[in-house]
């Protein structure tokens, strides 16, 4: 959709007030509550963050609360916390005990619960299990396993020893994970054996070996047994999860660190075809997510929360991992495919547990759409009054439907909006106080200061396109790009200087509310999963029967975008489905399936402007509307979109 139908869009919008049922019992009970509190958090963002630290625990508190401002900052310098020790150890010495933290449900239907007491022993069993093994405070582990609830063990326990995890979503193929791990420089890797994924099995083990025929710094491999599945091990380097837990001590004293220290290192895609680990602090992750748990999805002591993303991902360690724990709250944990083995699998999980909060993607609220209210009738979803998403745009067609029909019309709907970057989610509706807009994404969070903003760094005015930027720091901010720090630079702060910059344009609304257009850069969202362009290209270009590639995307009903290739083919081979299905695959081998084109077209030239750089904007304009009707100025030779669109309609 072209900028002009989404302002007529925005414009049409309408307010929907939250149920009185629902305000009444919301952290922030009105709108002008929170613009108080807000215009409050914004004087003085310290005395917010402090009444944030005084909601967790500390080993020493300092009376700093920010130290310098954005490229280099800190957030209560000195002051020592543990992130395992607030999600786990404080709800298990205290009231919450025997309350289940987590209910894991396995794709074939194995289910398992762990209490906080539960997850305590577990946690405390494997941080010794890593100190045996020789991981120290500082050392990097990278994680390959899928949502199961070893896998929360592992990761609570690295951050209980100071250690920093590198979490690798388990649908990365040998090559992305080896990238991961050598730029990480890992010395240990935790994974499972195997996953399941729309009832097919996924050797994740053998993936594992095959990334580290050549990753030298990884000393250990852990694997924890999911499937019985023949798995082979490597004598002296290869341990079983269960054997060591067997024999490791359940008492594990949390180590205090300082809150800036590297908690978690996470890979995403950037502009350039090579993917940049994102560093966040432990305690200024814990700090930040902390609040974005409780003030956006009002997390309490009463729910039962479904939150559906993959630990792959940085949505579930906000949301779940660390700022769900922290809330102590009871979180269902779903191993596999949404809608396997039947359509309603989703909803069934729903009402099995009576979920009453529900954070998915928006590409799983359009899939549900897609079934319709036919499948949403069979059940009886009466306990849902919370939906909350992430990670792309969510249509107001989808937005409408999920509110009537599972939310029977009386549920908050809270698309938020977050980047791997941000840590959390600056923006999104506090439930119960804001009024909703079906698409919008919310208003600014407690202490964020967020513009959007010209390319010279002015403000521009309500309903005008720009770009988003958070004009000063917070705790959950990235802190570093690993062993880059040019790029960290150059990257978020260097357009425009003194402000973070989101690489997403935006637009406010004269409500105040914020409506993300989209990337201002090569990176493409597919289902929620982000993906750079350059990197799609760069793997196709390594295969021999590719000259040049450029990737870009198109609408899609339910994926929100697909990405479609344009090809020029060495000589020697010609255009056919063989060719596009090896190349499909090179971009499998290379980055994983989720990655994976929906379209290939063989073209012999490519839109060049004189300086030869494709012009991928008329790529796009070809696949979306059939011709170019824009600008052809910048082209080098202006025949060409004759001839692309001659070799596109010949295929
Ligand atoms: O373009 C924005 C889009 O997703 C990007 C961030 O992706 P990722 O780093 O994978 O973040 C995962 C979330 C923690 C953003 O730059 N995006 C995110 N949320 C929305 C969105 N686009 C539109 N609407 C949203 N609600």
């Amino acid at each position: 959709m072209e900028n002009d139908s989404k302002i007529n869009m925005i414009e049409e919008a309408g307010l929907l007030e939250p149920s009185q049922e629902y305000r009444e019992k919301s952290y922030v009970s009105s709108e002008n509550e929170y613009r108080t509190k807000y215009a409050m958090s914004l004087q003085d963002s310290n005395a917010f963050w402090n009444s944030v630290a005084d909601e967790l625990d500390w080993f020493k508190r300092g009376d700093t609360v920010l130290e310098g401002e954005i490229t280099d900052f800190k957030y209560f310098p000195g002051s020592l916390i543990n992130v395992s020790y607030n999600c786990v150890d404080r709800h298990a010495n205290g009231k919450r005990a025997n309350k289940v933290a987590i209910a894991w449900e396995g794709e074939n239907g194995d289910a398992k619960i762990l209490t906080y007491k539960q997850l305590q022993r577990e946690v405390a069993k494997f941080a010794n299990v890593l100190l045996s093994l020789g991981v120290q405070k500082g050392d990097v582990v990278s994680v390959y396993m899928q949502n199961l609830p070893e896998t929360f063990v592992v990761l609570q326990a690295v951050l209980r020893i100071g250690a920093i995890y590198n979490t690798v979503f388990a649908g990365f193929s040998p090559e992305a994970l080896r990238e991961r791990v050598n730029n990480s420089g890992a010395k240990m890797l935790v994974c499972a054996n195997a996953s399941f994924r729309r009832g097919k099995v996924l050797p994740l083990k053998g993936i594992v070996d095959e990334a580290l025929t050549q990753a030298p710094t990884v000393e250990h491999v852990v694997v924890y047994h999911r499937i019985d599945h023949e798995t082979p091990m490597q004598e002296g380097r290869d341990f079983d999860y269960a054997e060591l837990m067997s024999k490791a001590s359940d008492v594990c004293p949390p180590v205090p660190l300082d809150a800036n220290d590297p908690g978690l290192l996470i890979y995403t895609s950037g502009t350039s075809g090579k993917p940049k680990g994102i560093v966040h602090a432990g305690g200024g992750f814990l700090l930040g997510t902390y609040a974005y748990s409780k003030y956006q999805l009002d997390l309490r002591d009463e729910d039962f929360y479904f939150n559906t993303a993959d630990i792959g991902w940085l949505t579930s360690h906000i949301f779940v991992l660390v700022g769900g724990l922290a809330c102590g709250v009871t979180t269902l944990l779903y191993e596999g495919a949404l809608d396997h083995p039947h359509p309603g699998r989703l909803y069934e999980m729903i009402d099995k547990y009576q979920v009453n909060k529900l954070f998915s993607a928006p590409t799983a609220f359009r899939m549900l759409l897609k079934h319709g209210d036919e499948l949403a009738q069979k059940y009886q979803l009466n306990t849902l009054e919370l939906f909350a998403s992430v990670g792309e745009p969510l249509n107001p067609e989808a937005w409408d439907w999920v509110q009537r029909s599972l939310g029977k019309g009386r549920a908050v709907i809270n698309n938020t909006w977050g980047q791997t970057e941000t840590g959390g989610t600056p923006l999104a509706l506090l439930p119960g106080a804001i009024s909703m807009k079906p698409g919008s994404c919310g208003v600014p969070f407690f202490g964020h200061e967020l513009a959007v903003v010209d390319a010279g760094g002015q403000d521009v005015e309500p309903m005008t396109p720009g770009f988003l930027v958070l004009k000063r720091p917070f705790p959950t901010l990235v802190r570093d790009v690993w062993n880059d720090h040019e790029r960290y630079l150059s990257t978020y702060f260097s357009q425009i200087p003194g402000m973070y910059f989101t690489g997403d344009s935006a637009i406010i609304d004269r409500d105040g509310h914020f409506w993300v257009l989209g990337r201002v850069d090569d990176v493409i969202n597919v289902s929620g999963h982000r993906i750079s362009t350059m990197e799609m290209e760069s793997a196709l270009i390594k295969h021999d029967a590719v000259v040049e590639a450029a990737v870009i995307e198109q609408p899609d009903e339910i994926k929100g975008t697909v990405p479609i290739a344009f090809v020029t083919l060495e000589k020697s081979y010609k255009a056919s489905d063989e060719v596009e299905e090896m190349l499909k695959q090179k971009i499998v081998d290379e980055i994983g399936s989720f990655a994976r084109p929906q379209r290939i077209h063989f073209v012999d030239v490519m839109p060049k402007t004189r300086s030869g750089k494709i012009i991928r904007r008329m790529l796009r304009e070809i696949v979306q509307t059939g011709g170019v009707m824009g600008d052809r100025t910048g082209l080098e030779d202006s025949e060409v979109i004759d001839k692309l669109l001659g070799s596109i309609r010949g295929e």
